[in-house]
């Protein structure tokens, strides 16, 4: 008798753990912050703090003295920057593909963007095209 109950208390130990361990990958996707930050997101921060320079499509060419703002739309940018991790330089520490600074008044974003959300803005920058 007393053995059989600690065999089911076992069973049941055994099923709880393997139901936590089920679960645990399901709860660490829905809270995963950086890289799967929602596509609105991007939108929403390109809106506030980008489209003033770079227009609500991404088309830039805005004059700022001798500097036009940069068209942000695929293909030319993705052309340009060929991976993510340079487009996020570009964003967050204001330099070129070849890690020269960019021109003012392209902000440094690094301090108000978080990684983050400068991951949000080129995964949305990935959906505009000329
Ligand atoms: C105050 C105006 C201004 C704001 C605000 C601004 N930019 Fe820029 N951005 C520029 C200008 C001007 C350039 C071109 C700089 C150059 O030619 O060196 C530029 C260049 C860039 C480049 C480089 C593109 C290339 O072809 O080399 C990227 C990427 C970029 N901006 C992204 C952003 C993002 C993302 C935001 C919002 C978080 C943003 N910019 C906000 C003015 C701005």
């Amino acid at each position: 008798m007393q053995k059989s109950q600690k065999i089911r208390l076992a069973l049941i130990l055994a099923a709880l753990l393997t139901a936590a361990g089920l679960t645990r990958p399901a709860q660490a996707q829905s809270m995963s912050p950086p890289a799967a930050a929602p596509p609105e997101t991007g939108v929403q921060l390109f809106a506030g703090k980008c489209a003033s320079c770079h227009n609500a499509d991404g088309s830039g060419g805005m004059s700022f003295g001798s500097v036009k703002s940069a068209d942000l739309r695929a293909p030319g940018l993705e052309q340009t920057y060929k991976t993510d991790a340079l487009l996020l330089r570009a964003i967050l520490d204001g330099k070129d593909e070849t890690g020269q600074p960019l021109h003012a008044p392209m902000p440094v974003w690094r301090g108000q963007l978080s990684t983050a959300s400068a991951q949000a803005i080129v995964a949305y920058l990935h959906t505009l095209h000329s």
